[in-house]
């Protein structure tokens, strides 16, 4: 029985694969069809298409809904007239490039602005959109989604479940990609270009987190929100100062067959953390809960077959232990930092990878 779900699971995942696959090079001929008409729009500098809500799909029809404008509208007329100037003055003042404002906090590095912003529409706006809203052209076709930044939330960091993620944790999703994704690895682009591309994507994420905590505001208290207490908020929160690392606290212990069998009993164990619940006892992802979640932005998720070997945030013991102890930020994967020790998750970086070293001896 449980043998029959799991390769049903898997012929449903290579058929994806193959499909994203073959339809990834019209995709690509799309977005940079459109991306001269993405740019041109961004120019103009309207609030038009500027405020993210969610991009919301139609799990039916697989259509994305971008119902911002409409609701700019529904707030001014129901909740607070002149919001959308509001909001668009504000987003201007406090993230606008030329905001002197933004200049004295020190988050964002100016410099690398203009050619983060050039590298964005050549190789980023067809999957993440010209405002980052993950509502590229070419996102409707893809699974899962590209993300949107103006939520400040990204799934793979080193940092604590209430920090933004640190550069290098940005950096390092654009340098290798995110296997079994259609993120790419951007290796081909130049180290100084690819920091260039992290400052945009943090740019991008806090002037969107501004925006969208403007609108909620405004929603929740009926009236225009304090544009200076929300911009201090966002910067407060992206601040390299404020972001809590994660680091293993001990280096690796030793790889043997007495820690991966410890490992296995802690993935069966309720009190370690219960990774069984959502994983299985096999690791295939077919726990009794696995069908049972939605992540942050809406979409349904699965808990990851770990037998598969295909890790997002690398495979490498120390990606792994971050992944474990940092969780995945959105997702039902949470932070088990604190929760186990150190040497306890090392136990279960060496039994998840010897799941797919099995898989793949037989
Ligand atoms: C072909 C589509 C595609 C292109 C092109 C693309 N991405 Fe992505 N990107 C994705 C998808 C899909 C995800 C989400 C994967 C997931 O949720 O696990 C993602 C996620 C991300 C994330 C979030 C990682 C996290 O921790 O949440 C960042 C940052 C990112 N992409 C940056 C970029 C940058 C910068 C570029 C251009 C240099 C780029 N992407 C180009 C599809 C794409
Ligand atoms: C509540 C459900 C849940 C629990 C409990 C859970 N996970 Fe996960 N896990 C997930 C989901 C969902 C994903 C996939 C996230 C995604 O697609 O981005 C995941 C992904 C992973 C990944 C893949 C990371 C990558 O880079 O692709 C690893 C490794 C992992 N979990 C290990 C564990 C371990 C170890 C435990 C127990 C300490 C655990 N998980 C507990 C839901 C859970």
């Amino acid at each position: 029985m449980a043998s029959k779900t799991s390769t049903a699971q898997a012929g449903r995942g290579s058929r994806r694969g193959s499909a994203a696959l073959g339809g990834l090079f019209w995709l690509l001929a799309l977005a940079l069809f459109v991306a001269p008409f993405l740019r041109e729009r961004d120019n103009i500098g309207s609030y038009e298409g500027d405020f993210g809500r969610d991009v919301v799909a139609d799990s039916e029809t697989d259509k994305i809904d971008l119902p911002f404008e409409v609701d700019v509208a529904n707030y001014e007329k129901d909740i607070a007239p002149g919001l959308g100037a509001h909001i668009a003055a504000a987003s201007e003042q406090y993230f606008g490039l030329e905001s002197p404002w933004l200049r004295d906090t020190g988050a964002v590095e100016f410099l690398r602005i203009p050619s983060g912003k050039q590298n964005f529409e050549i190789h980023c706006v067809g999957c993440h959109g010209a405002t980052g809203d993950g509502g590229g052209p070419a996102a409707r076709y893809l699974e899962p989604r590209p993300r949107n930044f103006r939520r400040g939330l990204f799934k793979f960091t080193s940092t604590d479940a209430a920090s933004r993620p640190q550069r290098r944790d940005l950096f390092q999703t654009i340098t290798r990609g995110l296997a079994g994704s259609s993120m790419p690895e951007f290796r081909l682009v130049n180290e100084e270009k690819r920091w260039d591309l992290v400052e945009y994507v943090r740019w991008l994420s806090m002037k969107g987190e501004f925006e969208q905590m403007m609108l909620d505001d405004a929603y929740e208290n009926e009236e225009l929100p304090d544009a200076a207490d929300i911009a201090g908020i966002v910067i407060k929160r992206w601040h390299p100062a404020n972001l809590r690392s994660i680091f293993p606290g001990v280096n690796e212990t030793p790889n043997d067959a007495a820690s991966v069998e410890r490992g296995k009993k802690y993935f069966n164990d309720v009190a370690k953390g219960s990774c069984y619940s959502c994983h299985g006892s096999s690791g295939k992802g077919d726990g009794p809960t696995a069908g049972d979640y939605e992540d942050d932005w809406g979409y349904p998720i699965r808990p990851r077959d770990l037998t598969a070997g295909t890790f997002r945030a690398g495979a490498e013991s120390v990606d792994l232990y971050r992944t474990i102890a940092a969780g995945i930020k959105g997702t039902p994967m949470g932070s088990f930092e604190g929760a186990l020790k150190p040497e306890e998750i090392w136990d279960l970086v060496h039994f998840i990878q010897s799941l797919s070293k099995k898989e793949l001896a037989q």
